[in-house]
C-alpha cells in the first residue's frame, strides 16, 4: 500500500440547502470574474466581517473560500478549497505542482502545523547544479525540469482535510474545477506576468498550452482550462493517488523524461507530508505561533521578536531612525544564524531550542550599538547549544467558531520551472533553487547556505515561509503571512510590530511600505515612500547603506477586533481581496 490511499474518513452529509448553495456558485462567479475584469480588482478597504473572514491573493479564491465558510465548512474546509482555486486562477504561485506550510489553531489554543514542502528526488547530489569546475552553472535550479522538487500540495491538503475538515472533500474542489472548466477572466497584474514569462514557457516546453498560444495577455482575456479541470477532477475523485499515482502521475513523469528532469514515480509514490509541532514564543504580552524548519521563517522570526523586545519600539516611532536601526541590526544577526544553522531536521540537528534560547540571544545583540550600523563582515553566525534535534502566496483564514489556519505555499519562482506539465495544465515549482547548490554561492533571493542546507536525496530545501498565528492574553489575535522569499521573514516581523507596537489597523499595516536586511549584502532594502529623506540621513550617516526596490511582499492577515469582529488585511501592492460573513 503506497502512502496516498483515499482515506475511509466519514464525510459529512450536507444539507440540501448547503448543497444548493453550492450548486449556484459557478454562475456567481462567472459574473464576479466578469465585473472585476471590467472595474479591476482593486477593493476598497473592508473593516470587518462578524463571524468568519478569508483574505487571499485572488478575489476569486477568496470568494471561494468565503462561500465554505458560509455554507458550514470550517477554516480547514474554505483553505483546501481556496489552495485549489488559487492553483486555478492564479498560476503565479497558487499551486498543485508546489508546496507549503500550514498553520492553525483552534478556539480551544490546540495548535498544528503541516510541512508540505517539496523534497529533493532520489537521484538528486550535491554537486548537480555545479560545472566541472566546481562553479555553479547559472539557472540550472531555477529554470525547467532539472529544478523541480517532488511536489507536496495535493497531500498537504489532504492530510490538513483528513484530520481537521467536516465537509466532503469533493464538495471541496468543486469550486477549483468549475474555475477550471467554465473559464475566468484575466487580471491586469496576472496578465503583466505571464507577459514576463512566455519565452520562458516556451523554451522549457514542447507540448502546446494555452498559456504561450498568444504573445501578449491582457486583462479581461478569458482563461478556459480543461487540462487542469481533468486534473483536479482526478484529486477530487481520488485524492492524493489521483495525483501522486494515475494519469496524472504518469503525465509529470512523462514530462519529466521529455525535459531531462529526474524526478520519478517512486519519487511522487514515497511521498509524504508531515504533521510537525509548530514553534511558539512570546512577543510583550503576545503569544506567536509559527512554522519551524524545514521553514526559517518561525525560527527567524522568533529571534527578531526577542531580540527587539527591551527596546521601546513605540516610544520611537513607526520607521523612525531609532526603529529602523534596531530592526535592521536584529535582521543581520537572525539572517547568519539562518544561513549556518537551518535546514530539513529530517537531515540535520537544527538546534532550534538554542537558538531561541534568551542567553544567546542576548549575547548576539552585545555588539549591537545605537549609534552605528555593524557591518555584516564583522556578524557571523552565533554558537546555539544544540538543546535538540517571491513568489510565493499566502492565505489568512477564520471560521466562525474561531479556528484560524495561515498557510503560505509556493511554485517558488513566478510559475516556477516554468514547466508545465503537457496534458495535465499544472506548472511544476522550482524549489531545488532553495537549496544551498556550494557554501557561499547566493540563491535566486541572495540567501547563502551551508552543510545544514546542501543537496541530499529526500530532503526538503531550507524555506523563508512563515505562516503565523498570533494571540493576545489566550485570544485569537491575529492571522498573517505573505510571499517574498527571503522578505518573508521580516515582513512578518513588521507587521507584528505595527500591530503590536505601533496599533496600527490591519489594513494599514499591511498597506504600510516596507524594508528589509538579510545580512549579506550588508544593505537595507526599502521600498518607495518607506523612509522621510531625513531618517535616510540619519540612517546613513549611521554607516548603513540603503538600496530602493520595487514592492516588498504581499501580506495577507486578518486582525480580531476588541469585540470579536474581524477585520481583515488585503496587500493593496497585488490582487489580493478579502471576503467573509
Ligand atoms: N521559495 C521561497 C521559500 O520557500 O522561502
Amino acid at each position: 500500500m503506497t502512502k496516498h490511499v483515499v482515506n475511509s474518513q466519514p464525510q459529512a452529509v450536507l444539507s440540501p440547502e448547503i448543497k444548493s448553495k453550492m450548486r449556484q456558485l459557478p454562475v456567481f462567479f462567472i459574473a464576479l470574474s466578469l465585473m472585476l475584469w471590467s472595474c479591476g480588482p482593486e477593493q476598497a478597504p473592508i473593516l470587518r466581517f462578524d463571524h468568519a473572514a478569508v483574505v487571499s491573493a485572488h478575489p476569486l479564491a477568496s470568494e471561494v473560500g468565503a462561500s465554505i465558510l458560509k455554507a458550514g465548512g470550517n477554516a480547514v474546509d474554505a483553505a483546501v478549497g481556496v489552495h485549489f482555486a488559487l492553483a486555478v486562477v492564479f498560476p503565479q504561485a497558487g499551486n498543485i505542482g508546489g508546496g507549503g506550510f500550514l498553520v492553525t489553531r483552534d478556539e480551544h489554543g490546540a495548535a498544528h502545523s503541516i510541512d508540505f514542502r517539496e523534497k529533493a528526488p532520489a537521484a538528486a547530489f550535491r554537486e548537480m547544479y555545479l560545472d566541472e569546475f566546481g562553479e555553479v552553472i547559472p539557472d540550472l535550479s531555477w529554470k525547467g525540469h532539472l529544478a523541480v522538487g517532488v511536489p507536496g500540495s495535493v497531500a498537504g491538503m489532504w492530510a490538513a482535510h483528513d484530520s481537521l475538515g467536516s465537509l466532503p472533500w469533493a464538495d471541496l474542489l468543486q469550486p477549483a474545477i468549475d474555475l477550471a472548466a467554465l473559464g475566468f477572466a484575466l487580471t491586469a497584474k496576472e496578465a503583466e506576468a505571464l507577459n514576463e514569462k512566455i519565452d520562458r514557457f516556451r523554451t522549457y516546453n514542447t507540448r502546446p498550452a494555452l498559456w504561450w498560444e498568444k504573445d501578449v495577455w491582457q486583462a479581461g482575456d478569458s482563461i478556459h482550462l480543461p487540462d487542469l479541470a481533468r486534473t483536479l477532477s482526478y484529486i477530487r475523485d481520488l485524492g492524493p493517488a489521483g495525483f501522486y499515482q494515475g494519469p496524472v502521475a504518469d503525465s509529470m513523469i512523462a514530462e519529466m523524461q521529455r525535459g531531462q528532469g529526474i524526478m520519478t514515480h517512486e519519487d511522487l509514490l514515497a511521498y509524504d507530508a508531515q504533521w510537525r509541532e509548530p514553534l511558539r514564543g512570546s512577543y510583550r504580552d503576545c503569544e506567536v505561533i509559527s512554522m519551524g524548519p524545514p521553514s526559517s521563517g518561525g525560527v527567524a522570526l522568533l529571534q527578531l521578536l526577542e531580540l527587539v523586545e527591551p527596546f521601546p519600539l513605540s516610544s520611537y516611532g513607526f520607521h523612525s531612525a531609532e526603529a529602523v536601526h534596531l530592526m535592521v541590526e536584529a535582521e543581520r544577526r537572525v539572517y547568519a544564524d539562518r544561513a549556518k544553522h537551518l535546514g530539513d531536521p529530517d537531515f540535520w540537528p537544527v538546534p532550534v531550542a538554542g537558538l531561541l534560547q534568551p542567553a544567546y540571544l542576548q549575547e548576539r545583540m552585545k555588539s549591537f550599538s545605537e549609534n552605528a550600523a555593524t557591518p555584516s563582515d564583522s556578524i557571523f553566525a552565533g554558537n546555539p547549544l544544540v538543546l535538540e534535534s517571491t513568489e510565493t502566496t499566502h492565505y489568512s483564514i477564520i471560521d466562525a467558531q474561531g479556528r484560524a489556519v495561515s498557510v503560505t505555499t509556493t511554485l517558488n519562482g513566478g510559475y516556477g520551472s516554468g514547466v508545465l506539465v503537457g496534458g495535465a495544465g499544472f506548472f511544476l515549482n522550482n524549489e531545488m533553487d532553495d537549496f544551498s547548490a556550494k557554501p557561499g554561492v547566493p540563491n535566486a533571493y541572495g540567501l547563502l547556505g551551508a552543510e545544514a542546507n546542501a543537496i541530499e536525496p529526500g530532503k526538503r530545501m531550507l524555506s523563508s515561509m512563515t505562516p503565523t498565528i498570533v494571540t493576545r492574553h489566550d485570544s485569537l489575535l491575529m492571522v498573517v503571512g505573505t510571499p517574498g522569499g527571503s522578505t518573508i521573514i521580516t515582513s512578518v516581523f513588521q507587521n507584528i510590530i505595527n500591530i503590536v507596537d505601533f496599533n496600527m489597523g490591519m489594513n494599514v499595516s499591511v498597506s504600510a511600505p516596507r524594508f528589509h536586511h538579510q545580512w549579506r549584502p550588508d544593505q537595507i532594502d526599502y521600498e518607495k515612500d518607506a523612509f522621510d529623506p531625513k531618517v535616510i540621513q540619519v540612517l546613513e550617516n549611521m554607516g548603513h547603506k540603503l538600496s530602493i526596490r520595487g514592492p516588498i511582499g504581499r501580506v495577507d492577515a486578518i486582525l480580531v477586533l476588541p469585540g470579536g469582529s474581524l477585520s481583515p488585511g488585503a496587500d493593496p501592492r497585488g490582487d489580493d481581496w478579502s471576503s467573509g460573513y
